[in-house]
């Protein structure tokens, strides 16, 4: 194990060793073929601001080759309470600035802030891995986009999702509208998102926002047996496979029955060829 090292970036104190980090209420750990984050900062919540997503893509940028399984989750009582509410204050966050500051500079530059912030979340959908969103308490606003960004939610039986941020005059920005829909449908996210309304475990498993509920000590088990799972798939056939379901929505069946042999022919010549 390299030796730790204390350095200064972005204003901020980083611990790097060779297999973890940790920034601003991020923690990153690397494990062989597993990757985990985790929201350190359960005493707000771990409630985000500019500084966590910027972490959040920072991981997804250096992401070791070797990672095929990425687990998110959030310290203490809460997965994440959603954005931090001091962003909202004039003063906002202590050397991040605020809503009220962005929302004076010209629109092209906030824009630019927001898909900065949503790269911290698109990583994840890469078909070299799988992530993977441990949800116990709330998860709130950003919080349940965060989730959404994941392919695969294990959650406790006290989860309550909930979309903030029509309530608060805003949308949903963090990628996860479009998830939202392809897991529950049109009708069921217009009333969860435009009602502000809190989706609780039994809910959530049936209308295919989560994929397994287990009592909350359960959870990191749950989620070690699922990574076992996915772990004793083959790795390019596991990417092969999630590129090939994640386009079929955009394609018709004649274009995804080709897209099928491509991807087999491929396979068939990397195994026997
Ligand atoms: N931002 C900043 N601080 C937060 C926070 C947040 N989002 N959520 C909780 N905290 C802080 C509290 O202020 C409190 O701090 P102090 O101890 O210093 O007073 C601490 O975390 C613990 O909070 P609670 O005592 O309220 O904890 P709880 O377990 O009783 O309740 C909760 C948890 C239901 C999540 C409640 O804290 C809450 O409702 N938080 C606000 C949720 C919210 O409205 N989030 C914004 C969502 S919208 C969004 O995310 C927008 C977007 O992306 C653009």
């Amino acid at each position: 194990m390299a030796e730790a090292q204390a350095q200064q970036r972005g204003g901020y104190t980083e611990e790097v060793s060779a297999g973890s980090s940790a920034v601003d209420g991020v923690r990153f750990e690397v494990d062989g073929e597993i990757a985990t984050i985790t929201l350190d900062r359960p005493e707000k919540r771990n409630a985000q601001t500019f500084a966590t997503w910027s972490e959040l893509a920072r991981i997804g940028e250096s992401l070791p080759e070797q990672v095929r399984v990425v687990v998110v989750k959030g310290e203490g009582p809460s997965f994440s309470a959603g954005i931090d509410l001091r962003m909202f204050t004039p003063e906002g966050v202590p050397g991040q600035g605020s809503f009220s500051s962005a929302a004076k500079s010209d629109g092209t530059t906030f824009e630019q802030r927001i898909r900065q912030a949503q790269a911290g979340f698109l990583w994840l959908r890469r078909p070299e891995i799988v992530s993977i969103a441990a949800v116990q308490g709330h998860a709130i606003g950003a919080g349940f986009q965060l989730a959404l960004a994941c392919d695969l939610r294990i959650v406790a039986d006290d989860v309550s999702f909930c979309m903030k941020e029509p309530a608060l005059g805003l949308v949903p920005d963090l990628t996860g509208t479009k998830p939202l829909v392809e897991l529950v449908g049109l009708a069921k996210a217009i009333d969860i998102c435009l009602t502000a309304r809190t989706v609780r475990a039994d809910e959530a498993m049936r209308i295919g926002l989560a994929e397994i509920v287990v009592a909350g000590g359960d959870l990191g088990q749950a989620v070690q047996d699922k990574i076992a799972e996915l772990l004793a798939t083959n790795r390019d056939a596991a990417a092969a496979t999630k590129r090939l379901l994640q386009g079929a929505r955009g394609r018709t069946l004649e274009e995804q029955s080709v897209a099928e042999g491509i991807e087999q022919a491929a396979r068939i010549r990397a195994l026997f060829g």
